[in-house]
Order: C-alpha cells, then sequence, then structure tokens
C-alpha cells in the first residue's frame, strides 16, 4: 500500500491568539474588495457566469458575496454527459494517484486557511471559530478519504479460500455521483461527499447550495488544484430544480445529499422512480434533519452540562443538524438547570459573525429568521419562555437565542426541526422517561447524556436509536475519524460519514472466482 501518514486531525487555529485573529481580519477585509465572487456553471473547462443566483452576507443582507448561473435541465444534462465521458479514465487511474490528488487538495486548503475561513464567515454568517473549524473538516474530509480509498484498493477484506480455487474481492466505482450540498458546513459537507466519491474512482457532478455557491466553487478549485481533471469534477451552480434535474438524470449512479429531511425523501423517490431502461438503481446517500436531545439526570454536574447544553443549542444560531433542540431533565435539578440556562443565555456572545467571540451570529436568511420567529412565537403563546435575548437591532437575519419550557408534548416545537437558535427543556421524572420520548421521535441524529451513574449511562446508552451519542460533553463537533458522523430513521441513510465505512456507499463489490 502507497505510504501516507497516519492520519490526524488538522489543527484548530488558536483563536485567543491577536496575530491570528489579525490574520483572519486581514483576510475578511482582502476578501470584501473582491466581492462579488463569480461562480461559474463550470463543466471540463468550459465556465459560464452569470447572476441569476446570488448569495449574500446574512449579517448585511445587501451585501453580495457571489454571483451565479442558475443551471438549467440543459445544463445538468451537459454536466453528466461529460462526467460520464470522463469516467473510464478516472476509475482507471490508480487509487495512490486519485488519493494524491485529495492530499494536494487538502494542502491548497491549508495554504488559503484565512481566506476559506472569511468566505464561510461573509456567505454563511459562521462566526470565526465554526468558520475556521468548516475548513479544518474539509481538510479532514480530503485527508481522511484519501487514506480510505487506498485502503478499498489495496486491502479489501479476505476471501474463504479452498484448495483449487482462488475468491478475490474488489470495489469498483459505480459512475457519476451528483453531489448535492448544504450551506450550513459549505466547504466541509461538499468537499467531503466531494472527495468520498472521487477518492473511489467515481466523477462528480457538485451542485452546491443556493446560499453558498462561493464556497463551492473553493472545493472545486482546492480539488481541480490538487490535480483532479476538469471532465472528472463538475460544478453545477442553481437551486432547487437544478438540483432536482440533476438528481433525475438517467446517468447518475449515485447521489450524495445532505440537508433537509424532504429534500432527502423527494431525491429517494427520484432515485426509485427512474425507467429500468436507465440501467441503474441509483443509490442515495442521506443525510437529513434531526431533533436532537440532551438528557440531564439528578446527578448531573450543571458545570458542565449548562455550557455544552448552551454552545449545542445556539452557536452558529443552532443551525447545525446536530445542534440540541430538546434537553429532557430529571425534576430533582430542573428548577436549577433553567435558572443556569438563562444566566447563560444572558451573557451568551450574540452578534456579527465577523465580531471575534460571537457564538451566535445570524441564521442564514430572511425565511429562517421568519420561521424561527414563528416557533418562538408558539412557544410563547402555549408555553413559558425561560430565556430570551433580543437579537442586535443590525440589519441582519439575526433571531434571539431562546429557552421555552412547559410546552405541551404534542407542540410542534417538540417535534420539528426548527434549525435555529430555539431550544426547549422538559421535565422527566427519570431517564427512563427521557429514553421512551427520545424513542418516539421519527429522527435520530444525535443525542446527549449528562449523568454520572456508569449504570445509567449504561442503561441510556442501550436504549439509544440515535447515530451519535455523546456522553457528558457537547453534541456537535463531530470529528473526522474520531466520531463518524449521521443518524437513523428519518436522520439518514448510509453510513457515517468520516468513519471507516464511509467509502464503501460509493462503490461496488466484485467477486472474482478463479479455480486454480
Ligand atoms: N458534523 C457536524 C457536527 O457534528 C454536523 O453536520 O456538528
Amino acid at each position: 500500500m502507497t505510504a501516507l501518514p497516519a492520519f490526524r486531525n488538522e489543527p484548530l487555529l488558536e483563536l485567543r491568539r491577536a496575530p491570528e485573529r489579525a490574520r483572519l481580519d486581514d483576510a475578511l477585509r482582502a476578501l470584501d474588495t473582491r466581492l462579488p465572487l463569480r461562480v461559474p456553471i463550470w463543466i471540463g473547462d468550459e465556465r459560464r457566469d452569470g447572476d441569476a443566483l446570488r448569495s449574500t452576507d446574512p449579517g448585511t443582507p445587501d451585501r453580495v458575496v457571489a454571483t451565479a448561473p442558475i443551471a438549467t435541465a440543459d445544463d445538468a444534462h451537459a454536466a453528466v454527459a461529460a462526467a460520464q465521458a470522463a469516467f473510464p479514465a478516472w476509475a482507471a487511474t490508480p487509487a495512490a494517484d486519485r488519493a494524491a490528488t485529495l492530499v494536494r487538495g487538502a494542502a491548497w486548503m491549508r495554504e488559503r486557511r484565512a481566506e476559506l475561513a472569511a468566505l464561510c464567515v461573509r456567505e454563511c454568517a459562521k462566526p470565526w471559530a465554526e468558520a475556521d473549524a468548516d475548513v479544518a473538516e474539509a481538510i479532514d474530509f480530503l485527508e481522511y478519504y484519501a487514506r480510505g480509498a487506498l485502503v478499498l484498493a489495496d486491502a479489501p477484506p479476505g476471501l474463504v479460500q479452498v484448495p483449487g480455487e482462488r475468491n478475490t474481492l474488489r470495489y469498483a466505482p459505480r459512475g457519476v455521483c451528483a453531489v448535492i450540498a448544504p450551506w450550513n458546513f459549505p466547504l466541509a459537507i461538499p468537499a467531503g461527499m466531494t472527495a468520498a466519491a472521487l477518492a473511489t474512482g467515481n466523477s462528480v457532478v457538485l451542485k452546491p447550495a443556493e446560499q453558498a455557491p462561493g464556497c463551492g466553487r473553493m472545493v472545486v478549485e482546492a480539488l481541480r488544484a490538487g490535480g483532479v481533471p476538469p471532465a472528472a469534477l463538475a460544478l453545477l451552480p442553481g437551486e432547487g430544480e437544478t438540483g432536482a434535474a440533476l438528481a433525475a438524470h438517467p446517468g447518475v449512479a449515485t447521489i450524495a445529499f445532505t440537508g433537509s429531511g424532504a429534500v432527502g425523501l423527494e431525491l429517494l423517490r427520484t432515485a426509485a422512480a427512474k425507467p429500468p431502461q436507465a440501467g441503474v438503481l441509483t443509490r442515495v446517500v442521506a443525510e437529513m434533519g434531526g431533533k436532537n436531545c440532551v438528557l440531564v439526570d439528578a446527578d448531573a454536574d450543571l458545570d458542565d452540562a449548562v455550557p455544552a447544553i448552551v454552545h449545542s443549542a445556539f452557536a452558529y444560531a443552532g443551525q447545525k443538524c446536530s445542534a440540541a433542540a430538546r434537553v429532557l431533565v430529571h425534576e430533582a435539578v430542573a428548577d436549577a438547570l433553567l435558572e443556569r440556562l438563562a444566566g447563560a443565555v444572558a451573557v451568551l456572545p450574540v452578534g456579527q459573525a465577523e465580531a471575534h467571540g460571537t457564538v451566535t451570529g445570524p441564521v442564514v436568511e430572511e425565511a429562517a429568521q421568519a420561521r424561527v420567529a414563528r416557533y418562538a412565537q408558539l412557544a410563547s403563546d402555549t408555553g413559558t419562555i425561560a430565556a430570551r435575548r433580543d437579537p442586535p437591532t443590525s440589519p441582519g437575519w439575526f433571531a434571539g437565542p431562546t429557552v421555552a419550557t412547559d410546552l405541551p408534548s404534542e407542540s410542534p416545537v417538540l417535534s420539528e426541526e426548527i434549525f435555529g437558535p430555539l431550544l426547549a427543556v422538559e421535565r422527566v421524572c427519570d431517564l427512563d422517561e427521557a429514553c421512551d420520548r427520545v424513542d418516539a421521535l421519527p429522527f435520530a441524529l444525535t443525542g446527549g447524556l449528562f449523568a454520572r451513574n456508569p449504570r445509567t449511562i449504561a442503561q441510556v446508552a442501550s436504549r439509544s436509536p440515535v447515530g451519535n451519542l455523546y456522553v457528558n460533553r457537547g453534541i456537535t463537533g463531530a470529528m473526522v475519524g474520531r466520531q463518524p458522523f449521521g443518524g437513523n430513521r428519518l436522520s439518514g441513510t448510509g453510513t457515517k460519514a468520516g468513519g471507516p465505512d464511509y467509502l464503501l456507499q460509493f462503490v461496488e463489490p466484485r467477486v472474482m472466482t478463479e479455480n486454480t
């Protein structure tokens, strides 16, 4: 096997250091002089610019960050046709060479960390620490899947052998992969899905989120700079219809998607509806939503629980699929927890993403602000608001972090994914009741538990349906390789991103039996 050094996560920047912060500020100022970025439809070496699509700064909505054309069904067709044409050569490229392109792509990103983080701040209002983590995670995915692809190619699982017969298993790429990406990890998630597909020899058409085409372009730039042939990686900016046309194309063998449950289910239907004459069973790898619960037992250490819950619920304005949405707390400590959560929310750094130290910035767009306000109003009408921060009076799409309690059990606030800074707290008489409530949810993405008794921890772990359970810590921020990430039930199909079996979704196994 070609040797690459063992994988290690990209270290985060030390943002307590003034020179580090100054470097980021400089990068943001430099970026601002170049706005708006132009994001083309980019198929092979052909680029077509346009401005039908505009991403704007959620903190200053009249600032246009990137302009792009909206790719049509014809563009999707052209992109898939080009990717199909490029597929055989890329599939035949030795795994070691494909891995090397990813590693070089990661190096390209590493050299531009400040610039890339600045773009996340501007285009998606990620506070600096989150933006830096996004860039680091993108680098991690490239490095991790490069290594994973080498393992698949060079050391596939052994088969049972009997005298006179040789059995071998190898993994072949599936074909064209449509990557349909979200805006909330605007570099890391598209980079991860795209890198997984490319590492295993598939060609890719990437459709970035309409809120983050600028970041999508940087992912393609990085991989092409690393040596991915232009024909093997197309960029297709657009809106939902672009993604729908791409997914429906009979030439697409795999759809890798991260986003809302509604779109994920639609993609599954689209894949299933392709006519048999298309000759493809399109595989859908989908990471969808969550309604993530943190359980707090009577013996929990509230000094740990309070900051972890606040960060999990309100960092990046609650716009992570892993974010905490509900706290189920033992009634013996419920009042104490609520009081301390209210105190923590009162001092939560809320403001513009670019202000160092901000934890909760604006939400991504006006519709998100309106959605969060609707649920907050419902919580206020039907329950008790235990804490609420008024949003800054800046022009951005701010939503004030809110903690609600005493909600009726059938409240949509407790069952629907809000994707914003609204946390519901419920009292339970014991953790069995809490587990029952978690089990009643259709989602099963992340979950948390604060408890000291090892038997309680074991009992909750055995009952927990979620893909990622975190004990005595926050529930966001899965690290590539350390916490393979992904959910069960309506939270997603397939195996976990950043884990050892993720790449298997992008290949098909082929067995050869040879009589010797
Ligand atoms: N992987 C992210 C996290 O763990 C969510 O997409 O927070």
